[in-house]
């Protein structure tokens, strides 16, 4: 193996506490004599100096029983995964660590979980999937900050470029596919000519097919989250990947405009109304569903296994919101009731997603602008002064009327008909009078 050079400078580019943990962890590793070295994305992130929190550790050795060694000493959760021969660890400060063995994988079949043997870390390091994420810092005392770098991931980093290690790197896990996508959009990188030539030859197949679901969605949502969607859609589109989440789904018209229009929304919406949490990939997703039928909004739900409340974000958005920003846009003057009977029950990123598409003339999206900016900051948080229980002793009959009375009620307050908790009064006794 190509000798390690002394880096000292690339952990001292770690958080202090990270840094000293580090420097433990090879002291502790140093006495079970096992080498021990930080692995993975975090190398790379400190060598282009990009913020990283994972710490993800590798033993040359048995990476459970050190991870035991780790947990007892720091008194830390740990997490044992047998299969793969690896342990995370939650430490008292908070900061998580992941300790594997050295190993290397083979699939039984393409697209599988890899079975696992242990390996020397230069056979680790080849089984991943670019080489720029294939590079290793030794940590024990006596090669602290040594970088390991086999396969010349420096060399690529400096010239910008993604390249997978071996031929059979895509077919083995063509998650890697997304990784690609990912990581070009996210460095502004490109990928190595065979590397873009395997890549293609891989997304033709149908190997993206044989992903599980929550996989597939792990990726897809992944790409949704590097600050610019919008590339990596238009990578997706330009390969042909987006028939593994449904045959009939395009990146074009409609969801490309307001893909396109998303950062605008999102910059105005985050500096205007956004006190609750928005779910940014998820709202990428929606925008590109924007112009589907419900049936292919149910079966993509489906394929990418959502958990009942990103579905149920997710149906919030598509054809329907085609009427509220038709009710939004609308010149003439829009009662308060209106606004919330066409936006209540709609989750954050559907208000993103109104505002992304009122596109057209300025007055008409400063319109809708309003609108959302009043329901967001102001009507949805009007509630009634009175309750059930206080429109039963009014002399409502119990049961649907109640809830009724409650949402005529609270329209009246939102137009500003009726005030105060002696006008509500007022007008639940009213309405009962005159229907009596
Ligand atoms: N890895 C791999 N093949 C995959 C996933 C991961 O070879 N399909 C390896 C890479 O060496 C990667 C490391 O496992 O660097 C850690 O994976 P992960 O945490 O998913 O990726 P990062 O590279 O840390 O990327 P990110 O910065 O997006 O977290």
């Amino acid at each position: 193996m190509k000798p390690a050079i002394s880096r000292p400078d690339l952990l001292r580019r770690l958080p202090r506490k990270r840094l000293s943990l580090l420097r433990e962890l090879g002291t502790l590793a140093d006495e079970r004599g096992v080498s021990l070295y930080l692995v993975g994305g975090v190398v790379r992130d400190l060598l282009v100096k990009r913020k990283n929190f994972d710490l993800d550790v590798t033993v040359e050795g048995d990476g459970v029983a050190f991870a035991r060694l780790v947990a007892d000493r720091y008194g830390a959760g740990l997490a044992i995964f047998e299969r793969f021969a690896t342990g995370r660890l939650v430490l008292a400060n908070g900061i998580k660590l992941d300790i594997a063995s050295t190993r290397r994988e083979s699939y039984s079949k393409p697209a599988a979980l890899p079975d696992v043997e242990k390996a020397l870390l230069k056979e680790d390091l080849y089984r991943r999937d670019f080489t720029i994420n294939a590079m290793a810092i030794q940590l024990n005392a006596a090669h602290f900050g040594h970088l390991h770098d086999p396969y010349e991931g420096q060399c690529d980093l400096k010239a910008k470029t993604i390249r997978v290690l071996h031929e059979g790197s895509f077919v083995d896990d063509p998650t890697r596919i997304f990784r690609a996508i990912r990581f070009a959009q996210r460095f502004g990188f490109h990928l190595e000519s065979e590397t873009a030539r395997l890549l293609e030859v891989a997304a033709a197949t149908d190997l993206i097919a044989q992903l599980s679901g929550p996989r597939l969605c792990n990726e897809i949502l992944l790409l949704f989250s590097e600050p610019q969607p919008q590339r990596s859609l238009e990578q997706l589109a330009k390969l042909n990947l987006l028939r593994f989440l449904h045959p009939d789904l395009r990146y074009a018209g409609t969801s490309k405009q307001i893909v396109r229009s998303l950062p605008k929304a999102l910059a105005w919406w985050t500096r205007c109304c956004g006190q609750h949490f928005l779910d940014r990939p998820l709202l990428h997703l929606m925008a590109l569903l924007d112009g589907v039928e419900q049936p292919v909004v149910e079966a993509v739900v489906a394929r990418l296994t959502l958990s009942h409340e990103q579905a149920m974000r997710v149906r919030a958005g598509g054809k329907r919101l085609k009427v509220v920003v038709r009710g939004l846009r609308g010149a003439r003057r829009l009662r308060p009731s209106k606004v919330c009977r066409l936006l209540n029950g709609l989750p954050e990123e559907a208000l993103v997603l109104c505002l992304a598409r009122a596109g057209g003339q300025a007055a008409t999206v400063a319109r809708v602008k309003q609108r959302i900016f009043d329901y967001a900051t102001t009507f949805r948080t009007i509630s009634t002064a009175l309750r059930g229980d206080d429109l039963l002793r009014l002399g409502i009959e119990p049961g649907p009327p109640v809830g009724r009375m409650l949402a005529l009620l609270l329209e009246a307050k939102l137009d500003g008909v009726v005030k105060g908790k002696a006008g509500e009064r007022a007008f639940v006794r009213a309405r009962l009078a005159g229907a009596s």
